[in-house]
């Protein structure tokens, strides 16, 4: 059977640019997945017109009917998945008047719970020598280090999903409750923006390694990498495009991750960013 690579939310922005540098570069087929048909459909238009040839499959990580159907298309055609880029995620703009508690939980349920929902349902049918990446930002690590000692202290002991989760649930529901300050999250990101997106994109920075310990205890399969990274500020909708980087240069990463060769030591578990390892913790721009 032929292998097969999946793009979450890639009818636009980096994820598009991904879906047309594993067109170039990966030996399979690549399913650019959308939300939208309409809007999935004319971004495979587009890639067809460069002479790419892409797949469609609709997917949206916020409803688990719209997953399952998705791991049924694979398993019917493919027999499992070998490559996963979970790319979908929405930010709200700068001057959003919705209130901080509605933009945590929005924020929270799409880029965490969305993607935690895909990682679930496709871990069990990722094959040997499959590759994951999950799209976290640099966000993650100020957030990070705005948050209160105890906090940091609770997601730094976290060995499960379901610590990372519950930290994720303590995020919103201390923001609907007001205190979440108090509970030690930030309000107020680097950039004068709510810490919402920051917050959400800790929980994927954090279930790297957690994941990648899950899969190298699974003696029924080998070889199968998961990384978090960071794209870098890239022009797209989310950024209301005003990143410096190109859709295809925010892809190199995500790209490089996804074509790591065959048995690779490193980087296993990890946050990467412009191709190389940081301490998610730690790292500045
Ligand atoms: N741009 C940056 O500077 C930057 C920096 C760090 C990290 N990132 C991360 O990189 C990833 C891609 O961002 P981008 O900048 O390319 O943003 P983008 O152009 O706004 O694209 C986001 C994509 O996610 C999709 N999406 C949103 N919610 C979805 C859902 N529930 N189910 C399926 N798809 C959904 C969107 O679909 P619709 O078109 O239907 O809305 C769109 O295709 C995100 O995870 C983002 O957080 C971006």
């Amino acid at each position: 059977m032929a292998k097969v690579a999946v793009v979450t939310g890639s009818n636009k922005g980096i994820g598009y640019a991904i879906v047309r540098g594993l067109c170039k570069k990966f030996d399979g087929d690549v399913i650019l997945t959308a939300r939208d048909e309409g809007r999935g459909l004319e971004a495979v238009s587009l890639l067809q017109k460069e002479g790419l040839h892409p797949k469609f499959h609709q997917l949206d990580i916020e409803d688990q009917r719209s997953i399952d159907q998705l791991k049924e298309f694979l398993m019917q055609n493919y027999g499992g998945l070998d490559v996963l880029v979970n790319n979908a995620g929405r930010s709200f703009r700068m001057d959003a008047i919705e209130p901080f508690a509605e933009q945590a939980e929005v924020t929270v349920d799409t880029n965490y719970m969305g993607t935690l929902a895909v990682l679930e349902t496709m871990l069990p049918i990722l094959n040997n020598g499959a590759r994951v990446v999950n799209m976290s930002s640099v966000l993650s690590s100020y957030a990070f280090r705005k948050s209160g000692a105890a906090k940091q202290k609770k997601m730094r002991d976290a060995t499960c999903i379901e610590n990372v989760t519950g930290l994720m649930n303590n995020f919103v529901q201390s923001a609907k409750n007001g205190v979440h300050e108090k509970e030690g999250w930030p309000s107020i990101g680097d950039y004068g923006q709510p810490a919402v997106y920051g917050v959400s994109k800790i929980g994927l920075s954090m279930l790297s390694p957690i994941i990648q310990k899950l899969l190298d205890d699974d003696n029924s399969r080998s070889d199968i990498v998961i990384n978090a990274c960071c794209p870098g500020y890239t022009a797209t909708a989310l950024t209301d495009y005003k990143g410096v980087n190109t859709i295809d240069e925010g892809a190199d990463t995500p790209l490089y991750l996804v074509l790591l060769s065959p048995n690779v030591t490193q980087p296993r578990g990890q946050f990467v960013y412009n191709r190389k390892i940081e301490d998610w913790t730690t790292f500045e721009l």
